[in-house]
């Protein structure tokens, strides 16, 4: 079956129907009253995650309608032809295949290329997880630090932090991504080369940034007595040759099928799996799998990633809501939004479908947040009672791996009462002490964050971004929205030496002038 766009749906003009005619009206706290089952109806329990969708501005009639959308477009297709390594990444003729990565070594495959590339991944996980165990069994090295930037920073770092319960007590994780020098240096001041190890992280180990930092970090290496790179160097990169260019031996790889922002299952991973070792390495990749499944074989009307990519389609192309606040009510999970920022984003944020043609319809929404009960005390005030409705997704996680006495209750407590205080709200005639209510909210729950509930969690996230992608008819594996300002960049960067303006537009002249040294 091929692509349909959703716009050229027939479910498309029931839609927009169904939102003049009931959905602008909707009321969550009706469709509860109305309703002794709605809790069940719009919940389930996939993989690791349960997923309460309940406290979303949405009905069965309407949820029939999008599976409906979701079937003319052919949804379950492209999912298909992902899994089968097909070239979806049209623009750039290259499979999408980060699930391959999480694939059980023993897992039947559906044709010989598959075999292959599924034996590339395991000879590669293998030889990652070794090396990995030997430098957490190596007590010289005490630091290591992640150099690299995007998709080779955002994933490793965010799981790094979500799973320091089950970190390795005696490494410190750094991660240097920003050609600021102040953040390199910061860290730089606080190693010893002789006990530092170097994971230089990049796709295609020409990013400027990272290779400006590895540089830096090599000529401090080497201007601080330390003498031996093999040692206290490593890449991760699909450009080996290029590492080892950079004067680096040990290099693990990975493929072009693999984009950055899908690549804390490959190579990119190793601090992760340095970290929580091989074994908790091989459970996250486990958890993903599981996800993968569900994603994979679960009817559309009971496949979590999918009613989460309808509701995000619902939300942006009807209510026209154009953010989505991420409130991870948990404090490891502190680099969430950022990196599902890029995810969502850097696949989603295209003007134009996949054959190049305008869209006519709002494409990602903006995902941002911070750990709850933090958000509670600054902006959570205009989640209420703001001008602009903006839909919560909170995650929670059932058991705690403290045992600091109230504390985890009182978190629950809390992250229960914002997405009841959301829906209820509060009628107040004067005004200022007045809620609105009826703000949507969905609720995913861990049971514990554990490396597979992680896994899980971020295959949800990568596949719900997928079925909206999909239904927008958009290429979500592309990033060329990224390259006009690198090369600018490069560009000025002479320029800023130089001091020449010539062509520059009057601002950007004239800013270079105040910013250069003299
Ligand atoms: O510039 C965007 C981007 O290409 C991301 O897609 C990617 O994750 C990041 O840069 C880093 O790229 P690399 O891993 O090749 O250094």
């Amino acid at each position: 079956m091929t692509r349909l766009r959703c716009d050229r749906a027939p479910a498309w003009a029931s839609l927009q129907n169904a939102f003049e005619t009931q959905g602008r009206r909707f009321d969550l706290r009706e469709a509860f009253a109305a309703d002794p089952q709605r809790f069940a109806h719009f919940s389930q329990q996939a993989p690791y995650v349960f997923g309460d969708l309940s406290k979303n501005l949405i009905d069965t009639a309407t949820m029939q309608l999008l599976l409906e959308l979701a079937e003319q477009c052919g949804v379950a297709a492209h999912r298909d032809a992902m899994f089968a390594g097909a070239a979806i990444n049209n623009t750039e003729q290259r499979a999408v295949w980060h699930v391959l990565l999480r694939t059980p070594a023993n897992a039947p495959t559906d044709s010989a290329l598959e075999a292959q590339e599924l034996d590339h991944v395991h000879s590669t996980l293998d030889a990652m997880l070794a090396y990995a165990e030997q430098v957490r069994a190596d007590d010289a090295i005490t630091d290591i630090v992640n150099i690299g930037i995007g998709g080779s920073d955002l994933g490793p770092q965010m799981a790094v932090l979500a799973l320091q319960a089950f970190a390795h007590p005696h490494k410190r994780f750094h991660f240097v991504s920003n050609v600021d020098g102040h953040e390199l240096a910061s860290t730089l001041a606080r190693l010893q080369p002789a006990n530092t190890l170097f994971l230089i992280a990049s796709k295609t180990f020409t990013t400027i940034e990272t290779m400006t930092n590895a540089a830096s970090a090599k000529a401090w290496f080497i201007s601080h007595g330390g003498t031996d790179i093999a040692r206290h160097f490593a890449a991760l990169t699909t450009n080996v040759a290029a590492a080892k260019d950079f004067g680096i031996d040990t290099t693990f790889g990975f493929w072009d099928w693999v984009g950055g922002r899908y690549s804390l299952w490959s190579a990119i991973g190793l601090p992760i799996a340095m970290a929580i070792g091989a074994t908790g390495f091989r459970e996250f990749l486990n958890g993903a799998h599981a996800m993968d499944g569900h994603f994979r074989s679960a009817p559309l009307a009971g496949n979590l990633p999918v009613r989460m990519g309808l509701l995000d389609i619902w939300y942006r192309n009807f209510h026209h809501f154009s953010s989505r606040s991420v409130a991870p009510y948990h404090s490891a999970l502190r680099r969430l939004p950022a990196y599902l920022q890029q995810l969502e984003m850097e696949s989603n944020g295209k003007r134009v479908d996949a054959h190049g043609e305008t869209l006519p319809f709002g494409t990602s929404p903006v995902p941002w947040g911070e750990p709850g009960t933090n958000g509670q005390h600054a902006y959570f005030q205009m989640l209420h009672q703001g001008t602009d409705v903006v839909p919560v997704e909170f995650v929670a996680v059932k058991n705690a791996r403290h045992t600091l006495k109230g504390h985890h209750d009182l978190l629950l407590a809390n992250v229960l009462a914002q997405a009841q205080a959301l829906m209820q709200g509060q009628s107040d005639s004067g005004g200022h002490k007045h809620f609105p209510g009826n703000r949507p909210s969905t609720m995913l729950v861990l049971e514990d964050l554990t490396p597979a509930a992680l896994g899980a969690l971020i295959a949800l996230q990568e596949h719900r971004v997928f079925v909206s992608g999909a239904l927008w008819g958009i290429n979500s594996f592309d990033q060329w929205g990224v390259e006009l300002g690198k090369v600018l960049a490069k560009d000025i960067a002479p320029r800023m030496r130089s001091g020449d303006g010539s062509g520059l537009d009057g601002s950007t002249a004239g800013l270079l002038q105040m910013l250069r040294q003299p």
